[in-house]
């Protein structure tokens, strides 16, 4: 019998299966990234809008490493990021995902980008990653500690794996306190977490507190919401009305999360931010 935790794993693979499938453009599946694409003016294609989370975590890990670090990406997806580190600044990346579907694109992007020695994948949780004596300068979380049903468990596991100096990128949405205190804004929260099947989604606060107490230092805060806010993502207003509709499946509820995500963004009740952390 399914324990809770594998019944857990079990819905989130069946999710990411009919995203993967139904969800990605052509666009997102070239780059590999299943991220928000954000626009730093209005006249940004959408191109240039999907490579900006990852310009923005390689900038912050440069600026303070050497070149040739050791990355490791903690829900990598279908690799997009960690392939464009280990094209640039990166000597050597491994990308840990739920999912074997994502592991094989990102197994692919490596054999096409001529990466292969240098670019590996893992299959395997990250609250207990399989990497045993391995140490790396650089994790990075990208729309994945959202998903952590134990988000403290995740940060300590990070801080495990890196070296002292090392550095955690996280980007990812944080509610507001207001979020959960307001009982509207707070019913918006429950469905996009619902439906996209993440996790307790601690507050930036909460975040911070966590990581502190795994020996990881905030060193840059990076708040992109109000570029959202500015340019709304493609699909923005469509997609809102859904957060009222508690849509069953997958992909129902796909939509919903994201008619929320949207909408509490947009009131403010969220925010999409890079936290940068140095490991003690
Ligand atoms: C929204 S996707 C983001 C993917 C990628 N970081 C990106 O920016 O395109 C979330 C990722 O987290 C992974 N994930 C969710 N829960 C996980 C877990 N418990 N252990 C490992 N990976 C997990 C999913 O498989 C997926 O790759």
């Amino acid at each position: 019998m399914n324990t809770p935790r594998e019944a857990g794993h079990q819905r989130l693979l069946s999710y990411y299966r009919r995203l993967q499938r139904w969800t990605l453009g052509p666009l997102r599946r070239e780059l590999g990234v299943m991220h928000r694409a954000v626009k730093r003016s209005g006249a940004d294609s959408q191109r240039t809008a999907l490579a900006f989370v990852s310009g923005e975590v390689e900038r912050a890990l440069v600026s303070r490493l050497q070149p040739g670090f050791r990355v490791l990406d903690l829900g990598c997806g279908l690799g997009g990021t960690l392939a464009r580190l280990v094209n640039g600044p990166a000597l050597r990346g491994i990308g840990l995902t739920l999912s074997e579907a994502q592991a094989r694109a990102v197994a692919a992007r490596a054999a096409r980008s001529g990466l292969e020695g240098r670019l590996a994948v893992v299959v395997g949780d990250f609250h207990r990653v399989p990497l045993q004596g391995a140490r790396f300068d650089a994790v990075v979380m990208i729309e994945a500690l959202v998903h952590a049903r134990a988000p403290a468990t995740v940060l300590a596991e990070a801080a495990r794996l890196l070296v002292p100096g090392g550095l955690l990128a996280v980007v990812d949405d944080f509610p507001s306190p207001e979020a959960r205190s307001d009982p509207a804004l707070h019913r918006l929260l429950a469905r996009f977490r619902r439906g996209w099947r993440l996790g307790p989604l601690p507050g930036f606060a909460e975040v911070e507190a966590m990581a502190r107490r795994c020996g990881l230092v905030l060193v840059e805060r990076c708040d992109f919401t109000p570029l959202i806010r500015r340019h709304p993502p493609q699909g923005s207003w469509w997609v809102r009305p859904f957060a009222w509709l508690d849509l069953p499946g997958d992909l129902g509820g796909a939509l919903s999360g994201a008619g929320a995500r949207e909408l509490l963004t947009a009131r403010g009740a969220m925010r999409y931010l890079l936290l940068v952390f140095a490991r003690r």
